[in-house]
């Protein structure tokens, strides 16, 4: 499959050996679960050493950081193209695009994401059938050869670069956020769909058309290296949407709680996604961000830029 040059290391001498032999952006990832942010892109040589040094010396992740894979930084737009598998079937969804720096412009560190729309433009269906024969083929017939009988979501992070869309990460679950604005996209649909993935019958007639989506996600104060807990929220009915309803607003909670009077409190990082969808991007983002301007609490993280370039 297309992917950047990397290599993989538990060994400082070797990591360090062989990030010297890279240009800039360097990209440091942990081989395990760290949340969503295990990865460092930067274009600073120290830094990326730095980093190297603590995910091996178990300082960043534990245990969970103490392999890294150490990668060429790749130039372009990112894509998320989530595509559902019945074991014998692979159908992309819409392609989405996910903010994963905290703060407007890519400013700040990674998150798990603050933000997406579908679909992007740029991924034509040209690239989208490319993405399937050089990336998802491969991926199911290595699938068949292990004989393992997987049905699900195959979602592939994908830099479109100028050399082609190239592989960065894979995941066997739907994306956060990008399900916040393909799941809207898609409506009741989505239940035939998954439907179909588990019973092997997944049919392409069933994915029909769809509009365009932006989603928000407002985060906790001190979003991504803490999360405040217990912040009251305003602007929700007791059935956790907008008070106001606009039309073409979802709310979707993340980390909300009830307290003790029966009040939404923040109860973790990314506490709430609102999106909006509509027949062209621009109105999906006015809704979405209408939507968020109601939902309102103490130190609330957001950005002001999804979907910005794209409307
Ligand atoms: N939005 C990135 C992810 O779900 O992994």
């Amino acid at each position: 499959m297309p992917t950047a040059n990397f290599g993989v290391f538990q060994r400082e001498d070797e990591a360090m050996a062989y990030l010297a032999t890279l240009l800039p952006p360097y990209v440091i990832k942990t081989d395990g679960l760290a949340a969503g942010k295990g990865v460092l892109v930067t274009d600073d040589f120290d830094e990326a050493c730095r980093d190297v040094k603590e995910k091996l010396g178990g300082v960043s992740f534990g245990d969970a950081g103490t392999t890294v894979v150490i990668e060429e930084g790749l130039e372009g737009e990112e894509c998320s193209l989530t595509v559902l598998f019945d074991g014998e079937h692979a159908y992309a969804l819409a392609p989405a695009q996910d903010f994963k720096r905290v703060g407007d412009a890519n400013a700040g560190p990674n998150t798990g994401g603050m933000g997406a729309y579908a679909p992007m433009e740029i991924m034509t269906p040209g690239l989208i059938d490319e993405v399937m024969s050089s990336i998802i083929a491969p991926t199911v017939g290595e699938l068949h050869k292990r004989d393992i009988a997987y049905r699900g979501v195959l979602y592939a992070g994908v830099m479109l670069t100028s050399r082609g869309p190239k592989l960065l990460e894979y995941n066997v679950r739907f994306g956060d956020p990008e399900t916040e604005v393909i799941a809207p996209l898609y409506g009741a649909r989505l239940f035939s769909l998954l439907r179909g993935v588990a019973e092997g019958s997944l049919d392409e007639s069933s994915l029909g058309s769809y509009q365009c989506a932006v989603t928000v996600v407002l985060a906790s104060h001190g979003y991504p290296v803490s999360a405040r807990r217990g912040d009251v929220i305003e602007g929700l009915g007791p059935d956790g949407q907008l008070a106001s309803a606009i039309e073409g607003v979802t709310v979707f909670h993340a980390g909300t709680a009830l307290d003790d009077e029966g009040r939404f409190v923040t109860a973790g990082g990314r506490v709430l996604a609102i999106t909006g969808v509509a027949n062209t991007m621009g109105e999906a983002r006015d809704r979405a961000y209408a939507g968020a301007s109601l939902v309102t609490f103490e130190g609330r993280v957001m950005r002001h830029d999804i979907a910005l370039a794209v409307s």
